[in-house]
């Protein structure tokens, strides 16, 4: 059952007085406001999928409606809404800013070749003006340019339907023509511009992204988006462009997105037409409520609102000064609550490894706030309450969400502490204070991280090298060449430089060779590599030159991975166990030492990529960037190699 509490009055300049809402009470109206419309609602599916190996969580409300998307019958008819629980992990380096969360509920509402675009625009408008009582003054909307390349037009109708509507409600909406964000940015709005043409970086919808990445079979389309105007004040137009609605500053806010979802990605790489038409709508149920609190920052809202305060009790700071540690950790631990409560506890691996990610990053950015002390005991319960409403189907394990977390906790902590103990002796023995070696061997053993050992110098004033970032780097880069000495011949050509884009390029390379046993032929191994800071050169054996299409394949599925943001682990094993049990991908067994580094990518029970390395690797796939082929060729007799870029 959803409670009604906490309802106030604000004013709204705009609009007088309005409701300003319990993010419980938006979730209901949309609901309800739905079911009047002639939909049933569907329970929403678990945050946490199994054995799906190529998605780790539910990312947005139409993942668990892919097949009736594509025509199967739903057995509750052609009319669905739910509110979903989502998380996307590849926002996680975002968020921070005033509107990105890794964990959101997606309001969504789905025609399945019943109604389209005109009922669906009324239909969301109606809901955002009347019930929810936001101002159309400040609604701006975008719709899809078209994409030549791929035959698929520009959505005028929806265009003409959203000028229809706002012409209703009194306004005239004046059609912009803009054809990418970066142009928007410099072009900003003119007067009466209310709607605004895109390419499909912003305006097409897949599970993949843009029409190139949008995955082979999945249903997708043109999507039109709808934003909330904050005021010109919000934009940062130094850093950010002038304002509109793709624009990244503060002004404008998406708040709904609707995907004419009427195509599905060929085999071939081209697009065919769906014989059912479908609508997919997705909200972001924190935005909404944003929204109707006339906030741009949705960690005001009530989902978040006492979780901040109960961190600035704890800390003795302020939000307003704290902004970016806050909002860090109130998502973090609410993401991490989510996963905790449908019974998935902190581990190397995949799903559990990311609950640890964000459990370790909340515990560090606490630190930043100076919060030393365990803090998940008083934080959780209130994550818990805000989450009181949500079905017992997605919160199966409430009971063991909190012991979870504060045994991580606790984990977590008495590995820092080592590494704090460990910093004093070094203290103690040194009358020269800490160098850049030290913080780093602090790091690299007792997994401290410099900067924590860096304010630990400065809080107990430890003397500290005036060079220390300099020996860090160069702590680091030796390591690094030793563990590739340690694995040498492992990867021919090997590593030249260790700089971050050599690391980005070493793990996409792994990913290339899955790619290719995947979709080209599982007997493919590598024969040679060279990877530097600006591209990757990979050997393989096979008969033929790729086509245009296997090409465009490998890539679409490096790029898949990339964004499925999959954890990249790594552990110490007898070379027996690597390649007899693990299986793992390796050139030179008989060359190998006893001991051997093994990287796994995704599921550790079922990978996507295993392979012996001596690294090093990034930490999860989301941080590669995006991967093009950019050449392939014959190396040797019976040798193709591909060059790639990261762009
Ligand atoms: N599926 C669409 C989205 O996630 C609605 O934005």
């Amino acid at each position: 059952m959803l409670s009604l509490t906490l309802t106030t009055f604000s004013v709204n300049p705009f609009c007088g007085i309005i409701q300003s809402m319990d993010a419980n009470i938006v979730r209901q109206k949309f609901l309800d406001f739905q079911v009047s419309k002639g939909h049933k609602i569907i329970s929403p599916a678990p945050l946490v999928l199994e054995g799906d190996p190529t998605t780790l969580f539910t990312g947005s409300g139409m993942q668990p409606l892919l097949p009736f998307l594509l025509g199967k019958k739903h057995p509750e008819g052609t009319r669905l809404c739910d509110s979903q629980p989502s998380m996307r992990l590849q926002d996680i380096e975002d968020v921070g800013d005033p509107r990105h969360t890794t964990v959101f509920e997606m309001l969504g509402n789905w025609s399945l070749g019943d109604y389209f675009k005109e009922e669906q625009i009324r239909n969301f408008f109606e809901f955002l003006t009347k019930e929810i009582g936001l101002d159309p003054n400040r609604i701006y909307v975008t719709c899809f340019i078209g994409n030549e390349k791929y035959g698929i037009p520009q959505d005028m109708e929806a265009a003409k339907i959203w000028q229809k509507v706002f012409k209703e409600a009194g306004i005239e909406a004046k059609i912009a023509e803009i054809g990418s964000a970066k142009e928007g940015d410099k072009r900003g709005i003119k007067p009466g511009e209310r709607i605004f043409f895109y390419d499909d970086h912003e305006n097409w919808w897949s599970r993949g992204g843009g029409c190139e990445t949008t995955p082979i079979g999945d249903p997708c389309g043109p999507d039109s988006e709808v934003f909330y105007d904050f005021g010109e004040d919000k934009q940062d137009v130094e850093k950010y462009g002038l304002a509109h609605p793709a624009s990244d500053g503060a002004r404008f806010m998406e708040i709904g997105n609707q995907v004419f979802m009427q195509y599905r990605r060929n085999e071939d790489g081209t697009f065919s037409e769906l014989e059912q038409k479908n609508v997919d709508f997705g909200a972001g149920l924190e935005r909404i409520t944003a929204a109707s609190i006339d906030s741009f920052d949705v960690f005001k809202i009530s989902l978040m609102k006492p979780i901040i305060e109960k961190l600035e009790a704890i800390s003795h700071k302020s939000y307003d000064n704290n902004t970016d540690e806050m909002r860090v950790i109130a998502d973090h631990i609410r993401g991490a609550y989510l996963l905790a409560g449908q019974g998935l506890v902190p581990s190397n691996k995949t799903q559990g490894y990311a609950m640890r990610r964000l459990l370790r990053r909340a515990i560090l950015r606490a630190l930043d706030l100076g919060v030393s002390d365990n803090f998940l005991s008083e934080i959780v319960p209130i994550v818990a309450d805000i989450y009181r409403d949500l079905p017992d189907s997605i919160l199966t394990h409430r009971e063991m969400a909190l012991e979870v977390m504060l045994r991580e906790e606790n984990a977590f902590r008495k590995t820092l502490n080592k590494g704090l103990r460990e910093l004093h002796k070094i203290a103690k023995q040194s009358s020269d204070g800490l160098s850049g070696y030290d913080l780093f061997k602090l790091q690299d053993t007792y997994g401290f991280p410099m900067e924590l050992s860096v304010e630990e110098c400065y809080r107990e004033s430890i003397k500290i090298s005036d060079e220390y970032q300099k020996e860090f780097e160069k702590a680091l880069t030796e390591q690094r060449e030793r563990s590739q000495t340690a694995s040498k011949g492992m990867f021919k050509g090997g590593l030249e430089d260790h700089g971050e884009q050599t690391i980005k390029y070493h793990t996409a390379t792994h990913l290339l060779l899955a790619a290719l046993q995947k979709l080209i032929s599982k007997d493919i191994v590598q024969k040679g590599s060279n990877t530097t800071a600006e591209r990757l050169r990979f050997d393989f054996n096979l008969d033929h030159k790729m086509t245009d299409e296997e090409k465009k394949q490998v890539e679409d599925q490096v790029n898949q991975w990339i964004e499925m943001d999959l954890p990249v682990v790594y552990d110490e094993y007898d070379k027996d166990y690597a390649k007899n049990t693990l299986k793992a991908h390796g050139q030179f067994w008989d060359k190998y030492p006893e001991k051997l580094k093994v990287y796994t990518i995704g599921d550790f029970d079922n990978p996507i990529s295993r392979e012996v390395c001596g690294g090093p690797h990034v930490e999860h796939t989301g941080q590669i960037g995006k991967f093009r082929i950019k050449k392939e060729e014959s190396s040797s007799a019976g040798v193709r190699r591909i060059k790639a870029v990261i762009e």
